[in-house]
This record gives C-alpha cells, structure tokens and sequence, in this order.
C-alpha cells in the first residue's frame, strides 16, 4: 500500500512524501513520486499523514463499585480510532485483596473482544502488603511496566507516605516506573468536610474540596519521594503552573521525571463550575479544572518540553448519570470527563492553528512521546520503517464545530459545539482501515494487547 500526494510532519513543517506500507508495517517513508506498480494507492492529496494517536492515560469501562461503570471499552475506543487515536494505555484496578495478576486477567476479559484500538495497561497499586508487591517483577515481565499509586482519595486508594515509599522501592528495584496521582487526600478530605458541614453540597463545589495547595504539597512530597528511592516517576494529570514550576526545578537534578498534561487541563477552565448545575456536572473530575491561566502555563510548558506528553484520562459518566448520583451531593458524583475522541483535534485547534505550538512538537506529544515513555518505542507512535502501520490522513484545514464522538447522547461534554480546525478523514490500525470519511468501517473488535518494555 502507498500513500501518495500528502505530507509527513517534519521539524520543519509538514513536508510532501510518500508512504509505504507492506502489510501491518511501515516500510518506507520516501520522496514523493515513488513508482506504484504492485501497490494499492490512497490518494492522500490535501491530507497530513500522521501516525496513529497514543492516549496512556483512559479509563474506559471502569466500575466504580457503586453500580456505576464509565463509558464502556467498545464505545470509548470507537471515539479513540474516530478521532484518530489507534493506541490507549488503560488501568487494570484490583479490588481490594485481589492479586494484582488476577486483576489483571480480569481487565484483559473486559478489553478483549469489545476493544477497537489497541491496548496496553498500568496497574493500580493501593496495598503494599509484601504478597502484592512481590507480584511486580513478574508483571513487567508480562510486558506491564507501569504502575500506579494515589496520594488523593483518602479511605479509597490513598497511599501514606511510608506505604508510597515501599511501592516505589518495589517498583523501582523491578525497573518499572510508577505514574503518582499527586493530590493531598488528607486536605482535600478536610476542604470537603467543612464544604458539607456548611451545607456547600452542589457539583460547583467540588473544586473547592480540591485546593491548589493540595496538589502542590503532593507533587512536592511525591517529587522528595522519587529522589530518595531512585524511582521512576510520572506525575500525571498535572493541572496547575505552580506544580510545573516544582516539576522543573526537579528534573534540573533528577532525569528520571516525567510529566504528564491531560487535555481538559489546558483547554477547559473551572468557570465551567460558575455556568450552572449542568455545565459543574459535566465538569466534575479530579484535579478539577482550574483557573484559566494554569492552561495557558502548561501549555507553554508542553511546548517548551518542560512537559512530556499530552493524554485525556478519558473517563466518562454521561450527565444523566452525573445528575442522578449529584443527589447525594458532589462527592457522590462519579469523576471523570471525556476526551478520547477530542484530544487530537482540539489539540490541533487550540495548539497549533493558534501558533502556541508547532505541528511537529503537536504531533511528538500526542504520539512519539507517550509511546515511547510507556515503552512502546519502535512500534507505535512514529511514520518509520518497521513501526506498526497506524496512519491517519487529517484534513487540516477542515473547519466546523466539533460533535461528541459515539456519545450523542452525552450532553456532559466538554468539548461539544466548540468550533475547531482539523479533521480526521481516514485511520488504518495495523494497515487494516478502520475509519473511511470520518465513518467506521470495522466489522468486528480487532483491538490487540500490547505487551510493553521500559
Ligand atoms: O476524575 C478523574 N480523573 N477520574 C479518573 C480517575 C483518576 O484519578 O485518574
Ligand atoms: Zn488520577
Ligand atoms: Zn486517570
């Protein structure tokens, strides 16, 4: 197969090339004019051929113990490949007493034969008895390298300080690499506390049972933490330009420290909070959204590479959902926003057709970085001979307001109606085309686990 007539991202701005693909694989990326005897041709004229999204941070189908699951591995991937995401790393959850390789066996059940895109996952860790931990060295053997640890939500999947400092000595003597939600749980707890004495029970709340203070202190400890363990770290969802300004200090001493922005924290403000009960629910998530300035500051971050990778932590509730549950107050409300779908052409729009970032450093931070730091280096995330052939051919003067993707019936979007530039026509997972004309074209779930390597 060759493609013909579009453009490669380069340092330099997209550049006219041809690509070659032989089966499932990239084979050749060459000037273009190549001679297509023996090839199938796609006409790419007009189009940006990109290699195929890596989102390492998703939640798709996730229960959460009270009945309530997020969107589901069928419906989340279907948005993933149509806006043109082929690769996700989501998280295996045990529950409490599980061995973490049962868990994971169990999250593989869930994923195989409804996944559309291909898969890899982290593992939740939030017992550090010895039986669990011994578990590690054999669970990156299995090609899961990735593990996670909560410094937020306190009485759920909080870890103290001492019980933090054994995971990470675990993980870090398997040579794996542990992914920290840094939020103080036992703060937050006390902000939601007074919050609920004081009759402050409504979903605009909810952000104030998340202060500022309490992801810097936990990205500072969890920082002080890695230095003294020699571990591995990425601090995901990293939300606000105070703890960039900590994250950067600690990687002039450390290299071993990763940051990771999710899309809602650069281009969703917590004014959404202000816009009603309906615009709050939709925009519950934790961290929550914050003041619009921190966004314009990551951003800056992540194009400067202070900041590593862009994902979603896709994880969504639909409103009726979110309303439902809000009964209860705002702790009840299921966390989570989606962003699968959007983060590849919302990106495009609020990044690079504003000049903030080049198409080059927009596509290394979508796709090149996260693929390559979750361990997925020479198979997903570049156009290069021997990576895996996901492509995707986006018309980048394409300009309309965006839809919710395989989620009409989920008015709790962040992203519904906002007027974006970029469109993803056409996406080949493994060489196999999934999506023609922004329609799927898949007859049945062809998504494949990903074994991976740090
Ligand atoms: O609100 C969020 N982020 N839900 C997903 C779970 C998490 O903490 O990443
Ligand atoms: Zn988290
Ligand atoms: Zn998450």
């Amino acid at each position: 197969m060759i493609f013909t007539g579009g453009s490669i991202i380069t340092e330099s701005g997209p550049k006219q090339a041809d690509l070659v693909v032989t089966g499932s694989t990239v084979t050749a990326v060459a000037e273009p004019g190549q001679k297509t005897e023996g090839h199938s041709v796609i006409d790419a004229t007009g189009m940006w051929i990109l290699p195929g999204g890596v989102d390492v941070h998703t939640h798709f189908g996730m229960p959460l113990g009270n009945g309530l699951t997020s969107l589901g591995w069928r419906e989340s991937s279907a948005a993933a490949l149509l806006g043109g995401t082929t690769t996700i790393i989501d998280f295996a959850n045990p529950a409490v007493g599980e061995p973490l390789t049962e868990a994971v066996g169990k999250w593989r059940g869930l994923a195989d034969g409804r996944i559309l895109c291909d898969y890899g996952l982290h593992v939740t860790v939030t017992d550090v008895a010895d039986d669990r931990l011994s578990e590690i060295p054999e669970l990156v053997g299995q090609g899961l390298p990735t593990f996670k640890g909560f410094l937020a939500y306190k009485g759920r999947l909080m870890l103290s300080p001492v019980e933090m400092t054994r995971l990470m000595e675990a993980v870090h003597g398997a040579n794996a690499m542990l992914l920290v939600h840094a939020e103080d749980g036992e703060m937050n707890a006390a902000a939601e506390s007074v919050l609920l004495d004081t009759g402050r029970t409504a979903p605009r709340w909810h952000p104030l049972a998340h202060p500022e203070e309490s992801e810097e202190k936990a990205v500072a400890s969890v920082l002080a933490l890695a230095a003294e363990t020699g571990c591995p770290l990425t601090i995901v969802h990293m939300s606000l330009a105070r703890s960039l300004e900590r994250l950067k200090k600690a990687r002039a001493k450390n290299g071993q420290l990763i940051g990771e922005v999710c899309l809602h924290h650069l281009f969703a403000d917590a004014g959404l909070y202000e816009g009603g009960h309906e615009a709050a629910l939709g925009a519950i998530c934790s961290p929550p959204l914050r003041t619009a300035g921190n966004g314009d500051e990551l951003l800056a971050g992540l194009a400067a590479g202070d900041l590593d990778f862009l994902s979603t932590d896709h994880c969504e509730f639909s409103l009726r959902e979110k309303a439902a549950a809000s009964a209860g107050g705002f702790p009840a409300v299921p966390n989570g926003c989606g962003g699968v779908g959007e983060r590849m052409v919302v990106s495009h729009t609020l990044a690079v057709v504003s000049g903030k970032m080049s198409p080059a450093r927009w596509i290394e931070t979508c796709c090149a970085m996260p693929a390559a730091l979750m361990g997925l280096a020479g198979r997903k995330g570049q156009l290069a001979p021997g990576f895996d052939a996901d492509i995707v051919l986006f018309d980048p003067g394409a300009e309309y307001r965006w839809v919710p993707l395989g989620q009409s019936d989920r008015p709790g979007s962040l992203w519904a109606g906002l007027p974006v530039t970029g469109g993803v026509r056409d996406v080949w997972l493994r060489g196999r085309q999934v999506v023609a004309g922004g329609q799927l074209t898949l007859d049945q779930p062809g998504g494949e686990f990903l074994p991976r390597h740090l």
